[in-house]
């Protein structure tokens, strides 16, 4: 039987990935929603950011971690609202999580590892 694939092909490391999305869809949908189309003016889009699949997982890692309020124009827009912090977060769930919004919707870029979150955080 066939069966049919949505989205993302899980293979090698589906745990991070199904871990990732727990986590999303208890603390980042309610702004972000199930989408990644984030709301209008307020809450950004995570579906094809820029930022978000670009190369500065520092930058994504402090985001995740600290919250993020810095009215600064993301791809061209500005968004109001703020993103609360996630103090209590592990290592591990930065990491799941943000492989995750990585690779959902149509996003496509490397899942980010526990030690690259370790050596973002030691950089501060
Ligand atoms: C209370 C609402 C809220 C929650 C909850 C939230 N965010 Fe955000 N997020 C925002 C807002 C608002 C911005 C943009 C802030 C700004 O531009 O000043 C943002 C920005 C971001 C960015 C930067 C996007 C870019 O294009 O640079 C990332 C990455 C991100 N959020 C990921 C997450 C993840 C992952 C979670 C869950 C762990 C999460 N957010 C939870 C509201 C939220």
């Amino acid at each position: 039987m066939i069966s049919c694939v949505l989205g993302i092909s899980i293979s090698s490391n589906a745990q991070d990935l199904v871990k990732g999305k727990k986590i999303y869809d208890t603390r980042c949908l309610v702004c972000h929603q199930a989408d990644g189309g984030g709301v209008p003016n307020m809450n950004a889009p995570l579906d094809g950011s820029s930022n978000l699949v670009g190369n500065n997982i520092a930058r994504l890692v402090r985001i995740v971690k600290g919250g993020y309020s810095e009215k600064i124009a993301l791809d061209g827009y500005y968004y109001n609202n703020v993103m609360t912090p996630n103090p209590d977060f592990k290592d591990e769930d930065i990491a799941n999580v943000l492989s995750y919004v990585r690779n959902s919707w149509g996003n496509k870029a490397s899942k980010i590892t526990v030690a690259q979150v370790k050596a973002a955080l030691r950089k501060k």
